[in-house]
């Protein structure tokens, strides 16, 4: 009662003090901005106000406004910048990190990282770029200043709207609050038990042990072919996916650029090998992907098509791969990233043929669920409500979509908060979310395994979201390495990282709750959904005959215990 008070008491402090670090930060002048090694100016394009800063002549990609700040070890920060592109050079978009730079009271220098946002493109206009930031508490600084900085060297750029607010209450607490009681309520229900005392045993002497054997939450990872059917690591890279999961997304051999890189050299056997393995230890798959729209994804001889040639050939393409994988995949991402990509819709010059994707999919096996799967939506803000928007046309449309993946893949440290608010926004589609391809980065493994149990326990504990796929755990296979690593080396060490997720996975989200019974017959204990045994001892011995099993579901269950 007494903390409750305190938390609504500091909660209402920090919206009374919540201040701006950064002064001048609407940028209606220069005043207290440097700009060294370029050139900033102000603009009359402004995301808010009449002014924004614009950067120019920068010699170097790790060149943006700087200001000093005062930053209180101990303390979490919301770091915030509206940066807009003036020019592009990178095809792919320009990368953009706002981060500190710390002089130390010994001298040392250090450059933490408070927020980052991928591929920024001059079409997106003003983009939102922040993440949540703390300082060491044992850090000694001497000074530490703001960098708005990134995209390629020669990329122009505006800046509005920059701030640094603290945040009073760790943000550990509140969201935590949050996600754990939507964790309460939608991933668990009432387990019951009646116990029958046929033979007037002494009940206090009795203890029934409710053990769950398995999750029906699908918890999943991505798979590399290569390592899965060479039995990579001495089969231990089979074992780990078999042990600790019960989905899996083949990471690269569906890829239709994959699996027929020449016109007519088709290889499909890796991927199926692979998917025969999965499926013969009870892991279920999401295909991916059919076709993939970002201009990068499309192999040169389909590029090469045009009109009904190219028709025939996706369709023929889709036919022959839900073919070849029916009954071995419950998903398809149908047409992967076209919020970033509409390649098949531009050479066909149809903006529907994201929809005939679906239409063919759907027809070839109306029983596979067909996805959207898109990045950006979810880690950041970038096109969080076109997501929503296409969602929404595809299901008025009705083309078979069953739901939105939503890839998960966070560059920096994940924010419980802006997850939250994103998926909120993109449950309005009313359809179910899966996340498909979560990773975190960070080269510290304890960090590291924190920025993981934030993304899970976020994800896990949002309502909207009905399974989460993994992408990635070993140092030799994960996108960036050991940063991104749940194991690593050739015995397949297990990580910070690993321990904590395996921790919320296997641990705390799961129950094993032993119960002595007292004088009363009948007791009740909420438990995750999924499969459960049921053990009962007598004085220490188990009495084999009240063994039973059953499932837990959505709805609540009632034990009956004979005796
Ligand atoms: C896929 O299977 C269907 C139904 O068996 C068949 O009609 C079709 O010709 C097959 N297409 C390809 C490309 O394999
Ligand atoms: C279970 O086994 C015990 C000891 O073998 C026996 O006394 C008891 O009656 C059995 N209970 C039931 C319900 O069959």
């Amino acid at each position: 009662m007494l903390l409750n008070f305190l938390l609504v008491l500091s909660s209402l402090l920090i919206c009374a003090s919540a201040k701006n670090l950064l002064i001048n930060a609407g940028f209606e002048s220069t005043d207290h901005w440097d700009c060294p090694h370029m050139t900033c100016t102000l603009s009359s394009t402004a995301h808010s106000g009449h002014h924004s800063l614009q950067i120019t002549h920068r010699q170097n990609g790790n060149h943006g406004a700087q200001q000093t700040v005062h930053l209180t070890p101990g303390h979490n920060y919301h770091v915030r910048a509206f940066v807009k592109l003036l020019t592009q050079v990178n095809h792919n978009g320009e990368d953009f990190v706002i981060n500190f730079y710390y002089k130390m009271t010994d001298g040392s220098t250090k450059y933490p990282q408070a927020a980052h946002f991928e591929g920024i493109k001059k079409s997106d206009g003003w983009v939102d770029v922040s993440g949540v930031f703390g300082v060491d508490k044992n850090v000694h600084l001497q000074s530490a200043t703001l960098q708005i900085h990134g995209g390629s060297n020669g990329v122009d750029f505006l800046v509005d709207d920059a701030t640094i607010d603290m945040i009073a209450v760790t943000p550990n607490e509140d969201w935590r609050k949050e996600t754990d009681a939507v964790i309460d309520k939608i991933r668990k229900s009432d387990i019951h038990v009646q116990v029958t005392n046929k033979n007037s045993l002494h009940l206090p002497d009795v203890s029934v042990q409710l053990l769950q054997t398995k999750k029906s939450f699908p918890w999943g990872m991505s798979v590399r072919d290569t390592y899965y059917n060479k039995n990579a690591v001495n089969g231990k890279y089979r074992d780990f996916v078999h042990k600790h999961f019960t989905w899996a997304t083949v990471e690269n051999g569906l890829k239709w650029h994959t699996a027929e890189p020449v016109k007519g050299q088709k290889d499909y056997q890796p991927a199926l090998d692979t998917l025969h393995g999965l499926r013969s230890h009870g892991i279920k798959v999401r295909g991916h992907n059919l076709v993939w729209s970002t201009d990068k994804a499309v192999q040169s001889w389909v590029k090469a098509l045009s009109g009904q040639t190219l028709r025939n050939t996706v369709q023929h393409h889709i036919q022959e791969v839900m073919n070849l994988t029916h009954g071995l995949v419950e998903h398809w991402d149908v047409n992967n990233e076209n919020l970033h990509g509409q390649w098949y819709q531009d050479r066909l010059h149809d903006p529907d043929y994201d929809l005939e994707l679906f239409r063919i999919a759907h027809h070839n096996d109306p029983h596979v669920k067909l996805f959207l799967n898109d990045f950006g939506v979810i880690s950041k803000n970038l096109h969080t409500q076109e997501y929503l928007q296409q969602a929404l046309r595809f299901k008025a449309t009705n083309v078979g979509l069953y739901g939105m993946g939503v890839q998960c893949h966070f560059f920096t440290n994940p924010d419980p908060y802006g997850i939250k608010e994103r998926l909120d926004v993109l449950a309005k589609a009313g359809v179910p979310m899966w996340a498909t391809e979560v990773d975190v980065v960070n080269d510290n493994e304890n960090v590291r395994a924190d920025y993981l149990e934030m993304a899970i326990r976020s994800l896990y504990g949002h309502p909207a979201i009905e399974g989460i796929v993994f992408w990635g755990f070993w140092d030799k296979e994960a996108r960036r390495g050991e940063a991104m690593s749940w194991v690593k080396g050739d015995h397949m060490e297990m990580t910070a990282a690993g321990r904590r997720a395996f921790d919320l996975l296997e641990n705390q989200f799961m129950t094993d709750s032993t119960h002595r019974l007292s004088s009363a017959s009948h007791f009740s204990v909420r438990g995750f959904h999924g499969d459960y045994e049921v053990h009962v001892h007598y004085k220490g011995h188990e009495l084999h005959n009240a063994t039973q099993k059953f499932t837990l579901g959505t709805q609540e269950k009632t034990i009956h215990i004979t005796l």
